[in-house]
């Protein structure tokens, strides 16, 4: 398997999709669950720092938010607000960052805006964000921060400016999902290394920025339109291949896909089930059991593992390709990470078949009041470019216009012959048709990112709440969005 180049393997995983070539990879370290931070205030510092990722030889040299990667993992409970001030004290050369809290809901000013929020070197920003939407506390979500500077966005994230962000649920009856050790944030990311155990650098001949604070445009002259970051390692929480010894009893796993460029669809190696209780924007209205969870980048699954039954046995998280026939698909093969379940344990967790979901927009509007068509488009100057309607990213010019308060029907189609992944900033929307019927059930709660497959057609709605200004849609393989598949939307008051 050309992803695996090292197979010293003492484990092999083989995928339930069938006709899949076995992959062996070795589990040499332990899963790190990065540092918590609770407070209302927060600091991170944007710096390069030496971190553990492969299990031998040198540390490696990455960028990060306060010395680790991930980041500290953020736990706030909704409606706490919460104000995290990023500095950036990166080497010369990284130049100015910005950064976004991924599917939160906040105000325009605190989004990380691509380009005119930019926090340059020396310099660092506050950021506020109320957890509330509507007047209501958030609902309990898997959130995460990340770079989003325009044009540079695949680089920065690759460097390693990514972490978590946990809103964690209000006390509910009849409710108890597993805690403390055995609620366990897993940040999946694919990178390449040197021999030295250095970061490769993908991006060594990819376009340049002009312009300068608040005056750029996308200028990548022949940018090729099939880029893709990916690399041959699958890291979780910063490390390559860990492992986490686990009681054999339930655990909740949130899974964030940050890779720039790929998906993964996941599967546990002896079959066991995940049962998807949420997206990364709240609990599903009911639990899912699902044999596979197919994650495309900046997606998240509220998964609940058990692993009962397991004493003694190596569970494997692995990703195998998804069968999604002639489309082309992306899923990565791979060995994630490695669960060695030991003993029993008491295990007070108690998981009704209807959750406590949050409440989804309705009644929506029948007819759609924007469409966007993500595509790959010829153009004079530019070679050939990523585009929204025909056009690539332009920071100065609107392309819709929303009105605050109101509800919108939005349509997504894809005309490209790739998969892509549409993600929307401000709101978390309901998922009201996938190809015209009715999504499935592991779609129906709120969502904020959506697969796109070549020829598929999407339709989400939500209500413009709270706050007015510009904000982003785009593609979130971060190589398509960097290449000018992003565009720029407004909410009037
Ligand atoms: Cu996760 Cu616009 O980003
Ligand atoms: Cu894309």
């Amino acid at each position: 398997c050309k992803f695996h180049p090292n197979m010293r393997g003492v484990i092999t995983v083989e995928g339930v999709a069938g006709g899949v070539e076995p992959v062996t990879t070795r589990f040499e370290q332990p899963l790190v669950v990065p540092s918590t931070r609770r407070g209302a205030d927060i600091r991170l510092v944007m710096r390069r720092a030496k971190v553990r990722t492969l299990p031998h030889g040198p540390r490696t040299s990455m960028w990060t938010y306060d010395g680790s990667y991930p980041g500290p993992t953020i736990r706030r409970r909704g409606g706490r607000g919460t104000e995290v001030t990023v500095v950036n004290r990166l080497p010369r050369g990284a130049g100015s960052m910005s950064t976004h809290l991924h599917g939160d809901h906040h105000a325009s000013a605190d989004d990380g805006q691509p380009t005119t929020q930019l926090i340059r070197r020396g310099d660092e920003r506050t950021y506020d964000y109320p957890l509330m939407v509507d007047g209501r506390p958030e609902p309990g979500s898997f959130f995460w921060y990340h770079d989003h500077r325009m044009d540079r966005t695949a680089r920065n994230n690759w460097r390693g400016l990514q972490g978590m962000f946990i809103v964690t649920d209000p006390p509910t009856p009849g409710l108890r999902l597993p805690q403390g050790r055995r609620d366990v944030p897993l940040m999946v990311s694919e990178r390449s290394f040197t021999a030295g155990n250095q970061l490769t650098d993908p991006f060594a001949d990819g376009p340049e920025m002009s312009g300068h604070h608040g005056d750029m445009s996308w200028t990548g002259p022949d940018a090729p339109p099939d880029d893709a970051t990916i690399g041959d390692k699958v890291l979780v929480n910063g490390r390559y291949a860990p492992y986490l010894d686990v009681s054999a009893t339930r655990y909740r796993l949130r899974l964030l896909n940050s890779s720039p460029f790929s998906s993964y669809n996941f599967t546990l190696s002896d079959g066991r089930p995940f049962l998807q209780i949420g997206t990364g924007s709240g609990l599903l209205p009911r639990a899912v059991v699902r044999s596979s969870v197919l994650l495309g980048p900046a997606q998240r699954a509220d998964v609940v593992v058990d692993f009962s039954g397991a004493t003694g046995q190596r569970v494997v998280l692995g990703s195998v390709p998804a069968s999604s026939g002639e489309t082309g698909d992306d899923a990565r093969e791979s060995a994630v990470m490695e669960f060695r379940v030991g003993a029993p344990a008491a295990d007070a967790s108690r998981l009704p078949s209807r959750l406590p979901s949050p409440r989804l927009v309705s009644p929506v509007p029948s007819k759609v009041t924007q469409t966007w068509t993500f595509g790959l488009e010829e153009s004079a100057h530019h070679g050939s470019a990523w585009t929204i309607n025909g056009r690539a990213f332009d920071p100065g010019r609107v392309d819709h216009r929303a009105r605050l308060d109101t509800v919108e029907r939005w349509r997504f189609r894809n005309t490209s012959d790739v998969t892509h992944y549409v993600h929307i900033h401000a709101e978390q929307w309901r998922t009201l048709l996938r190809d015209g019927r009715r999504p499935p059930p592991w779609e129906r709660g709120l969502e904020d990112t959506w697969r796109l497959e070549p020829g598929e057609e999407v339709e989400v709605a939500a209500r413009f709440t709270d706050y007015t200004g510009p904000f982003m849609i785009h593609c979130h393989m971060l190589d398509h969005e960097d290449h000018g598949m992003m565009a720029r939307f407004d909410v009037a008051p």
